[in-house]
């Protein structure tokens, strides 16, 4: 009895599926057309990104456009922090929308921090910093979408040159290749799937919806 208990409360939790990539790999674009597409299939769900709007997200907008100065370290901590409102806020948390059964679609989680702070820091603090997250959820499935950096730039910037975009260029490139070495790390224990997002929206998001299926009963 208890087991049957606990199936169904399984069955009844909403799926948590996030998006990776760097800066213009698409991910707002595919996490629109995935939920539309599971709302066509009748399946709830929300769709949200990080950083949050919440007073902590807003706080790293403000740092990330450069009205406020302050240390890597400190915007390290700060995703820190918001990733654990964002997961478990009272309003609109993640964990209470999955618990009640709606399926939830983030435009990044962990992954994001890993790869993007662990250019400036060590990648295992950045790991042990964002352990209380991982212990509370872990994504069903996280689908990297892959571009080349020339092609994110392409896509971020039209037809501009300047010292500061050049820089912003070798920045994805390193952040790309951390992801890689972080996939690669996690391999056994996160459920990942690489994207080829150079080509049609559409290509894409029906790559994106064959992997994503199998965790919905439809
Ligand atoms: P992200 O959320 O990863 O930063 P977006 O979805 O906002 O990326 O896409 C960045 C830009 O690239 C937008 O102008 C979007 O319309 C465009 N875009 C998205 N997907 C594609 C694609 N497959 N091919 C060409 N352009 C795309
Ligand atoms: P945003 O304007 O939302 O960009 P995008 O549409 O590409 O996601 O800004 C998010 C930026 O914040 C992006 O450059 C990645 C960075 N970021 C981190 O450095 N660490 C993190 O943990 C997260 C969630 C984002």
């Amino acid at each position: 009895m208890k087991s049957q208990e606990n199936t169904n409360v399984q069955a009844k939790r909403g799926k948590f599926i996030a998006f990776e990539g760097i800066d213009g790999s698409g991910k707002s674009t595919q996490i629109r057309l995935l939920a539309d597409r599971l709302r066509d299939e009748g399946v709830s769900c929300y769709t949200t990104m990080e950083p949050t709007d919440s007073p902590i997200g807003s706080l790293i907008h403000h740092i990330m456009t450069g009205r406020i100065k302050t240390d890597n370290r400190v915007i390290a901590g700060l995703f820190v922090a918001d990733r654990l409102d964002h997961l478990l806020n009272e309003v609109d948390g993640i964990v209470p929308k999955i618990t009640e059964g709606t399926t939830v679609l983030t435009d990044r989680y962990y992954f994001s921090s890993y790869a993007y702070q662990s250019v400036d820091m060590p990648l295992e603090w950045v790991i042990q910093a964002n352990s209380q997250s991982r212990e509370i959820l872990r994504p069903t499935v996280t689908i990297f979408i892959d571009v080349d950096p020339d092609t994110a730039m392409d896509r971020i910037t039209k037809n501009r040159f300047s010292q500061e975009l050049f820089e912003k260029r070798s920045r994805l490139a390193e952040v790309r290749e951390k992801y890689f070495q972080i996939f690669e790390r996690f391999r056994e224990e996160e459920k990942y799937v690489v994207i080829d997002g150079k080509r049609t929206q559409e290509e894409i998001a029906e790559d994106i919806w064959n992997a994503v299926k199998e965790y919905f009963v439809l």
